[in-house]
This record gives C-alpha cells, structure tokens and sequence, in this order.
C-alpha cells in the first residue's frame, strides 16, 4: 500500500511537469484526485486494512494527497500564465481594443440653469434660503396680500390637496414668508429656488410644474433703484454684458410698485423674431417693492425698513437662451433632448 501511494506521487509529480494545458491538467486531476481517483480510492479502502497498519498508510495517504494538491495549484497557475502569454502573442485579446464607454449621468438642462442662476446671485451677495413645495394657503396667498377670495388668486390655477388649507406652492413667493420670519429683524438678502405647480392643461407654454428664482432684500433704505439696478446687472450678466434692458409697469399684490423686467431678444438682437413675438423684448421676471402689508406679515416694521422682490422662470430662461418652443420638453423625459446638455 505504502509502495502504491509513493508510486502515485512520483508518477503523478512528473506527467504534471509535462502538462502545458488546462484540459489535460484538469483529466490528469481527476484521474488521480477526483471523486474516482485513485489517491481517492486508497483513502477510502483505509478502513479495510488491518488496523496495525491503518494509521501509518493513512498518514501517508494524506501527505500525499495535500502534496499533489499542492503541485496542482502551482501546476495551473503556470499554465495560465503560459496561455494568456500565447493568446497575447495570437492576438486574441486585442489589447489595442478601446474600451466601453461607461454611460454617464448628466445635469438636467433646468438644474445647469438653477445653477447658473444660483452662482450669479451668490456673487451679487444673495444666500440660498429654502422653502417647502407644500404650503398652508396662507402662506401662498393670504399673507402675501390675499385674503380668501381675492380675484387676485385667479392669477395662479391653484393644486388643492385633500387637507384643508394645504395646498402646492403656486409660485415661490410663500417663500418669502418663510425667509422674512427666520430673519426678521435684521436685513435680508436671499434667493428662494425651487418647483412650483400649477393646475394647467399641459401644452406647448404651459406646464403643470417648473422651477422659480425668488429674490428677496429687506434693509433700512432699500429703494425702487436698488431693484432696477440689481435687475439690470443680473439680466446682463446671465444673458450678456451688452444686453439691453427695460422695465414695465405691472401688478402683484404683494409688491407695490409692481414692474416686469424685459431684456432685449437674444435670439434676434431685438430686431424681432418669432421668439419675442416681433417685439423684440423678452419678459425674465415680475418683481416689486414688497407691500407694507407683507412686510408686517413677516415681522417688519414697514417705518424702519423696506425691501425688493422678484421672482423668475428657470424653464423659461433655458427656452429663451436656447431658442426652445416647447416647455413641455423638460419634463418628457425625451433622451434626444436631454443628451444634448
Ligand atoms: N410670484 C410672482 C409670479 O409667480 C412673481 C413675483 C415675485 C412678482 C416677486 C413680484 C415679486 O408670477
């Protein structure tokens, strides 16, 4: 039995040496430690021996054994090394092959805007204040200077929620509630960006949601010109240093005087376009000196200070700089589309 086991070492030691293939390594492992194999079938046949004898062969036995599994492990791995060198050198692994591309998520051509926005009213000093989508009534009308039932409402297609009172912010202006009673006292400067609803029949201008740039400043002594200025250097800056622009008298009733702000075509150079429906103007934001009773809804003292407001369409100015005419693209989830930002 011992003289068999030595046998089975050497004999297998020295075919493993000449193996140079995984197929024939993987027959030579079977044959002699698989299920059937025949170091296999000795370690089984153990309990048969006189039992004298046992615990020597079985030692062995498993010496053995370990050894071979051993050699084998060394045996594949050069072999492996052997073939990757010859599919190298057959050109089967082209290694000049270029890689997959990995695909690649990308920002969406409203948030690269939001962005945008954001940045350049950062450098004008404006800090970043946020305000719930979901909103009290109150916040979205009564405090800002319409009481239930004001015609005013009308102005925004409302989404009611089955809880009374709780509705989806109609514009971003609630917000200014929000930012008012965290500061109020001390001055304000901030944006409030953010999705706004409304309860549209979804068409080629209309959409049921998109995003708003509010702007809110509060302070001893803010004036009509400090709007008309910072509006102006905003609308140059997003839209180019050499941008005309002109302010329209308008209404909000929570701002007093009211204007809307224009800039001069950028499709056409204000000479007149379908765009700018041949006027040459494009309408960027409503905004206004917020109205004393607002101010004293966020916890001003309308004697001692007085502030501006704007608010802004973000879809709108991508749609505007890119000559887009359907605002329903945003949301359409249209990969042509979206790949091309
Ligand atoms: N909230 C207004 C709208 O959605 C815009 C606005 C904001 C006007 C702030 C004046 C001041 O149309």
């Amino acid at each position: 039995m011992l003289d068999q086991l030595q046998e089975i070492e050497t004999q297998t030691l020295r075919r493993l040496e000449s193996i140079t293939d995984s197929e024939t390594l993987a027959q030579l492992f079977r044959l002699v430690l698989g299920d059937k194999g025949t170091l296999k079938m000795i370690l089984r046949s153990l309990g048969q021996l006189p039992a004298d004898q046992r615990p020597a062969v079985g030692q062995r036995a498993n010496e053995v054994r370990i050894k071979l599994e051993e050699a084998f492990a060394a045996r594949e791995e050069v072999i492996r090394a052997q073939e990757l060198d010859r599919n190298l050198a057959e050109g089967a692994i082209d290694v000049t092959l270029p890689g997959r591309r990995l695909p690649m998520g990308r920002i969406h051509p409203a948030n690269q805007a939001l962005r945008e926005i954001t940045a350049i009213w950062a450098e004008m000093g404006f800090q970043v204040f946020r305000s719930p989508d979901v909103e009290t009534d109150d916040n979205n009308f009564t405090l800002l200077n319409m009481p239930p039932h004001h015609p005013a409402r009308d102005m925004w297609s409302t989404f009611f929620t089955t809880q009374e009172g709780v509705i989806l912010r109609t514009h971003t202006s609630p917000g200014q509630i929000h930012a008012m009673r965290a500061f109020a006292p001390e001055p304000i400067r901030v944006i409030l960006p953010g999705m706004c609803y409304r309860y549209e029949q979804v068409s080629v201008r209309h959409e049921m949601q998109f995003n708003q740039v509010e702007g809110l400043a509060i302070g001893p002594g803010i004036r009509f010109t400090d709007l008309k200025g910072t509006m102006a250097a905003f609308a140059r800056r997003f839209y180019g240093q050499d941008r005309q622009v002109r302010f329209r008298a308008s209404h909000f009733p929570f701002t007093e005087p009211s204007m809307e702000v224009d800039v001069e075509c950028i499709l056409c150079d204000g000479g007149g376009c379908p765009v700018c429906k041949h006027t040459g103007w494009l309408e960027i934001a409503g905004s206004g000196m917020v109205h004393p009773v607002v101010l004293r809804n966020g916890g001003y003292d309308p004697a001692k200070v007085s502030g501006f407001a704007f608010g802004m369409g973000v879809e709108r100015s991508v749609m505007l700089k890119h000559g887009i005419q359907d605002i329903r693209v945003f949301w359409g989830n249209d990969l042509r589309l979206l790949e091309q930002f």
